[in-house]
C-alpha cells in the first residue's frame, strides 16, 4: 500500500502521509495541510478527525468491539475488578500482585477529603444536581494540592492519581447524603472500592449495614464497562483542557461538566425519565418511537444511537444481560425493564432506526440496573463519572507523559460579515 495520499488542489499535487494504527485504523495526516496549501480540513463535530494517537482503548463501531489495552471489555467485566481495570487503563498493563496491593493501599489510604471541604456542601441548595456539586468540588480539590499540580512531573502525577480516584468517590457519596439531609458517612478503609462507596451512600450512623455482595459485584461491573471510551466528548474535553497544562483536577472537573449533558452521560437519567413517562401513560412504546421519528419534534429516543457504534453497543449487551441476572438475584421486578425491552424490540424493527443504524447504547439499560441497586436517578450521571474517571486520568496522563501535548486549538471557517464599522448608539436601528 502506498504510504501517501495524493491531493490535487488548484491543479497542484500534494502528497499527504498516511498513518495506520495497530488495529488497522487508517488516517491521512493533514498536520501540514494549511502550511502547504492554505486550506484547512472542515469537520464540524470532529466525526472524521483523529485528534491524537493513543494506546489506551480501541473501538470498532461497525463490529461492536471495545477493548481496553487490547482486552475485550466483556472479559474485564466478567473477570476483573474496577481497581484492577483502572490500573490497566492508567498504567498500560494488568498489575502484578505487588502493584495491585500498592495501588489498592493508596486508594484506601487516600479516601478522606479535607474536613474543611465538608463545609462547602452547606452552601448548595438541597435541590442542587449532584453533578453541579461534583464538578465544583473536584475542581476545588486542586486548592489542597498546590505542590502536586505539575502535569509534566511523573512523580507529581502519580502522587495525584490514587487521590483523584479515591476522593472523588467520597465526594460523590457525600453529595448524595447532603441532598437527602443525612450526615455524611466517613469511608471505611477495610472495605473494597465499590463496597466502600455503597457504604458511604447507604449507611447511617445509627445502624450497622451489611453490604450485599451481589450489589457490590454489579456496581463493579457497571464501573468497568464505563471506564473508558477513547475520544468521546468528556474525554476529549479532559484532553483539551489538559492540553493547556491545566492541572488534573481542573481537567477532570471539565470532563464531568461535559459528561453531564443528555447527549452524553446525562442520557442515563434521561432514559429513565423517558421510561417512567411511558409507564405513567399506560406503557405504549409505539408513541415514543413515532415521536422520535417525527422531524418536527425535538424528541429523541434516549439511550439510542451513537457516533461510533453503527451496531449494538457491546456495553448495552452486557448491561441488558446483567439486568435479568441481578434483578433475579435481588428478587426484584421492574416494569421499566419490560418497557425498555419492548421499546428496543419495536425500534429495532422500524426502518427509521434500521436505516440509520440506531441501536441501544450504554445508557439504555444502565439506569434500570442502578435503580435495582438503590441508586437514585439524579446520581446516575455521577455513577457514570466515577466509572469514566480512570479513562479521563489515563488520557490526561498519556497526553502529558507519553504523547503529543500540543495545545488543542481547532480552526474555523469564518462566515460572518466581512467589513463593518462601529456605529454610535444613536445611529443604530
Ligand atoms: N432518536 C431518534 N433519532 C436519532 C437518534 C435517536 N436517539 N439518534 C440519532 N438519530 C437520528 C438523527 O436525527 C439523524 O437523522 P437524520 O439523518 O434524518 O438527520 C441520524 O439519526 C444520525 O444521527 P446524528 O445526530 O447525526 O448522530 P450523532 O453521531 O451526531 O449523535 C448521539 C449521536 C448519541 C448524540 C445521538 O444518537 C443521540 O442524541 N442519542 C440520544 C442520546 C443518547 O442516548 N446519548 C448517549 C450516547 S452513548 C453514551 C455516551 O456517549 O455518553
Amino acid at each position: 500500500m502506498a504510504n501517501t495520499a495524493e491531493l490535487i488542489l488548484e491543479g497542484k499535487s500534494y502528497q499527504l502521509p498516511l498513518i495506520v494504527g495497530s488495529c488497522e485504523e487508517k488516517a491521512i495526516d493533514i498536520r501540514k495541510l494549511r502550511a502547504d496549501t492554505g486550506y484547512i480540513a472542515f469537520d464540524s463535530g470532529y466525526g472524521n478527525t483523529g485528534s491524537c494517537m493513543s494506546n489506551i482503548t480501541f473501538i470498532d463501531g461497525e463490529k461492536g468491539i471495545l477493548c481496553y489495552r487490547g482486552i475485550p471489555v466483556a472479559e474485564l467485566a466478567e473477570k476483573s475488578t474496577f481497581v484492577e481495570t483502572s490500573y490497566l487503563l492508567i498504567y498500560g498493563h494488568l498489575p502484578n500482585k505487588t502493584e495491585l496491593d500498592n495501588f489498592s493501599h493508596q486508594l484506601r489510604y487516600h479516601s478522606m477529603i479535607h474536613e474543611d471541604m465538608l463545609r462547602f456542601y452547606d452552601g448548595y441548595p438541597s435541590t442542587a444536581h449532584p453533578m453541579a456539586i461534583l464538578s465544583s468540588m473536584v475542581c476545588s480539590l486542586s486548592a489542597y494540592y498546590p505542590d502536586s499540580l505539575d502535569p509534566k512531573d511523573p512523580a507529581q502525577v502519580d502522587h495525584l492519581v490514587p487521590r483523584v480516584l479515591s476522593k472523588i468517590r467520597t465526594i460523590a457519596a457525600y453529595s448524595y447524603k447532603k441532598s437527602i439531609g443525612q450526615p455524611v458517612v466517613y469511608p471505611q478503609n477495610a472495605l473494597s472500592y465499590c463496597a466502600n462507596f455503597l457504604h458511604m451512600m447507604f449507611a447511617v450512623p445509627s445502624e450497622t449495614m451489611e453490604i450485599d455482595p451481589d450489589v457490590t459485584a454489579a456496581l463493579n461491573m457497571l464501573l468497568i464497562i464505563h471506564a473508558d471510551h477513547e475520544q468521546n466528548c468528556s474525554t476529549s474535553t479532559v484532553r483539551l483542557v489538559g492540553s493547556s497544562d491545566a492541572n488534573l483536577f481542573a481537567s477532570v472537573a471539565a470532563g464531568i461538566c461535559a459528561l453531564w449533558g443528555p447527549k452524553h452521560g446525562g442520557a442515563n437519567q434521561a432514559v429513565m425519565e423517558m421510561l417512567e413517562t411511558i409507564h405513567k401513560n399506560g406503557g405504549d412504546v409505539n408513541k415514543a418511537v413515532a415521536a422520535a421519528k417525527d422531524k418536527d419534534s425535538d424528541f429523541k429516543l434516549m439511550g439510542f444511537g451513537h457516533r461510533v457504534y453503527k451496531s449494538y453497543d457491546p456495553r448495552a449487551t452486557i448491561i441488558r444481560k446483567n439486568c435479568d441476572v441481578i434483578l433475579g438475584k435481588l428478587g426484584k421486578k421492574d416494569p421499566l425493564l419490560e418497557i425498555a425491552k419492548r421499546l428496543e424490540e419495536v425500534a429495532l424493527k422500524d426502518p427509521y432506526f434500521r436505516e440509520r443504524n440506531l441501536y441501544p447504547n450504554v445508557d439504555f439499560y444502565s439506569g434500570v440496573l442502578y435503580r435495582a441497586l438503590g441508586i437514585p436517578k439524579n446520581m446516575y450521571t455521577v455513577m457514570f463519572s466515577l466509572g469514566r474517571l480512570p479513562g479521563w486520568i489515563a488520557h490526561w496522563r498519556e497526553m502529558h507523559l507519553e504523547g503529543d501535548d500540543r495545545i488543542y486549538r481547532p480552526r474555523q471557517i469564518y462566515n460572518g460579515p466581512t467589513t463593518a464599522n462601529y456605529v454610535p448608539i444613536e445611529g443604530r436601528k
